[in-house]
């Protein structure tokens, strides 16, 4: 693994290891170079896990501070980007999530704060997500003019099905941990006072190490199998789709009142 990342803290204790994503001051929002180290570490990492010697058991993803997970991708980066690029920004989002997701060790989403957009994505690429009592999860991407690029609208449905997922997706409906619990899109909260959510974290993922490594990875890769293998065809459409919107009036309106701390006048075109 290289020495160190700018954007990425990689932290190995005993059989749990632990990335951070660095960035607190945009809320972790992903930008290009966050999101090339993410491809770099994935890539990495993967040889190391399938090392017979490897003694890594399970990986949990968080943010750095307490207010946001991932706040996103970085929406400075999307202005002036031309529709082959926004193509590019999307498929490359969807291969890197793609090699997360396929790591062959479980991985766990500790949900601090918000999870939105690019986060939200990045949450349900893992194989679990444990939520901070302050967790809030969504997709606010129509508010820009856009939907999601980076797998949202493939993992989303199959997660917690067609009903919810186009009620979040098409209003930008965000949750809270409980909301996320019953839906299933978390799998607990981290609700203990008297202790910090990533040792809450480490205690909850204890079992899952303990089990028999073969065994856990091919429960996960049997389950999700049949779903990727549906998925090809809906991951291009969806950054077919995500491109298309970077060339209207609307999108260009939706970031620049983002960015402005405006409230955006869409006008359908
Ligand atoms: N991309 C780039 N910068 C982002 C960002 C993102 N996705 N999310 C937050 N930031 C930046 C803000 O621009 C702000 O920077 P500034 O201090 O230079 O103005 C900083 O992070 C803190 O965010 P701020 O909006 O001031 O915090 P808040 O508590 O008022 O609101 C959010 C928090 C998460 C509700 C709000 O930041 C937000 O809506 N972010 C965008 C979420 C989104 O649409 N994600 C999907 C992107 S496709």
């Amino acid at each position: 693994m290289r020495e160190s990342f700018e954007y990425l803290i990689w932290e190995v204790e005993d059989d749990i290891a632990v990335l951070t994503i660095n960035r607190p001051d945009v809320l972790n929002a992903l930008n290009t170079h966050v999101l090339k180290e993410l491809d770099e570490w994935s890539n990495q990492l993967r040889s190391i896990l399938e090392q017979p010697s490897n003694s890594i058991r399970c990986i949990i993803l968080q943010g750095a501070g307490t207010k946001a997970f991932v706040a996103g991708a970085d929406i400075k980066e999307f202005k002036g980007k031309t529709k082959t690029e926004a193509q590019y920004i999307s498929s490359r989002g969807q291969r890197i999530f793609g090699q997360i997701e396929q790591l062959p060790v479980p991985t766990v989403a500790l949900v601090e704060g918000y999870a939105l957009g690019g986060g939200a994505e990045l949450a349900i690429a893992c194989d679990f997500r444990l939520a901070a009592p302050n967790a809030i999860i969504g997709f606010p991407e129509v508010k820009l003019g856009l939907i999601p690029g980076f797998g949202g609208t493939v993992r989303l449905p199959q997660l917690i099905g067609n009903v919810r997922a186009i009620e979040w997706m098409t209003t930008a409906k965000t949750v809270s941990a409980e909301q996320g619990l019953d839906v299933g899109i978390f799998n607990a909260i981290l609700d203990d006072k008297a202790e910090d959510v990533l040792n809450q974290a480490k205690k909850w993922v204890a079992p899952l190490c303990s089990m028999a490594p073969l065994a856990v990875k091919n429960v996960i890769f049997a389950v999700k199998s049949q779903q990727n293998m549906n998925s090809a065809i809906s991951f291009e459409k969806e950054a077919e789709l995500f491109a298309k919107l970077f060339e209207s009036h609307d999108f260009q309106e939706g970031v620049n009142a983002f960015l402005e701390k405006k409230k955006p006048v869409f006008q359908n075109k």
